[in-house]
């Protein structure tokens, strides 16, 4: 990634032939300026209650693990080189209400998986989601009081969340409720609880984008949310400066690394906070991304492999230091050969 400096007066044509360092491979390869690598890559998964991998037909390629099925992928993962895992879980409706409980009990689909997967490995990161949507009736990230998603109440069960998570052995929180002052929050209750060494990386600016559809198929929580949005708590795809704004505070409370997402639709956005702030920056590529590249390559529109790979680096010439992509084991396999 570097800003272009350009000479004051450049060559024109014929000394100036861009084409001359692209006839050959190898001179291609001798000038590129950014590459994707495995490091780059975190890869999320789904977890459920049975004890089969189920497809999500949103996402083709793309499963519903079982809790050893979810140990098995993270194996795979830590072979591939992968650096971290990132854990959603499709919560069984029944256990689903008003306030999302299910969030907080220490027996949960992702306190299960986390344990089940640092058992099964031992030079994986595991990243876990703070938000309380798969676990709401209603759908959304936070508590509903007068018809309202109250923020400071929201927060207080979401730092419960967090700490149930760490003490299941979590590496990294992401918390991407997009509540006010949710990272300080963590921040301070993790230290408290001697758990410092936790990473934050914080779902800094994230948008209400309608391509997050499939995940909530995934989850589960679409039929919950219905023909709610979630306006009031995520930023508005319209804004830009509002971006940094968000990270700042985000930075200003604590966090690690911070997020952007969705991804392709906001690669301007990756681009001003790396140049604004220099954190490890990351870029989901969301599941409604994923949906259109894999979807295209299904029905022979796109090539597939292709695609994945040149989404996966325009992120990192955006001044991505990595991704969350569905993609990653695909490309992770690729790159081993
Ligand atoms: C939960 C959450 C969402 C995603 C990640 N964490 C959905 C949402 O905010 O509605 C979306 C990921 C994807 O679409 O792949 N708050």
């Amino acid at each position: 990634m570097s800003q272009s400096r350009l000479p004051p007066t450049l060559p024109a044509f014929p000394a100036a032939r861009p084409r001359r360092l692209r006839r050959a491979d190898w001179s291609r390869r001798l000038v590129a300026e950014n590459a994707l690598s495995v490091d780059d890559l975190i890869w999320p998964i789904f977890v459920h209650d049975g004890n089969k991998a189920v497809p999500v037909p949103s996402m083709p390629g793309v499963e519903r693990l079982s809790v050893a099925g979810a140990a098995e992928a993270a194996k795979e993962a830590e072979a591939l080189g992968i650096p971290a895992i990132a854990l959603f879980p499709a919560t069984d409706p029944k256990v689903k209400d008003e306030d999302g409980s299910e969030a907080l009990n220490p027996q949960n689909l992702i306190c299960q998986s986390v344990r089940a997967i640092k058992a099964a490995t031992k030079n994986i990161g595991v990243l876990c989601d703070v938000a309380l949507d798969p676990y709401t009736s209603h759908g959304h990230d936070g508590l509903i009081r007068n018809d309202e998603i109250v923020n400071d109440a929201s927060v207080e069960v979401l730092v419960q969340q967090a700490l149930n998570q760490a003490r299941a052995g979590c590496d990294i929180i992401a918390p991407s409720d997009m509540m006010d002052g949710r990272v300080g929050a963590i921040r301070s209750a993790l230290d408290a609880e001697g758990f410092e060494h936790v990473q934050i990386m914080a779902y800094a600016a994230k948008y209400a984008s309608a391509f997050y559809g499939p995940f909530r198929d995934a989850v589960g929580s679409s039929a919950n949310l219905g023909r709610g949005d979630k306006r009031t708590y995520q930023m508005n795809p319209a804004n830009g400066d509002e971006a940094l704004r968000e990270v700042a505070l985000d930075i200003a409370e604590g966090a690690d690394m911070v997020m952007v997402k969705p991804g392709m639709p906001y690669l301007d956005i990756c681009w001003r906070v790396k140049q604004a702030f220099g954190l490890p920056t990351y870029a989901y590529q969301v599941s409604g991304e994923y949906a259109m590249l894999a979807g295209a390559a299904e029905r022979g529109w796109l090539d597939g492999e292709r695609v994945a790979w040149e989404s996966l680096l325009a992120f990192k010439r955006a001044g991505c230091d990595g991704i969350l992509t569905y993609f990653a084991r695909d490309i992770a396999r690729r790159i081993k050969g």
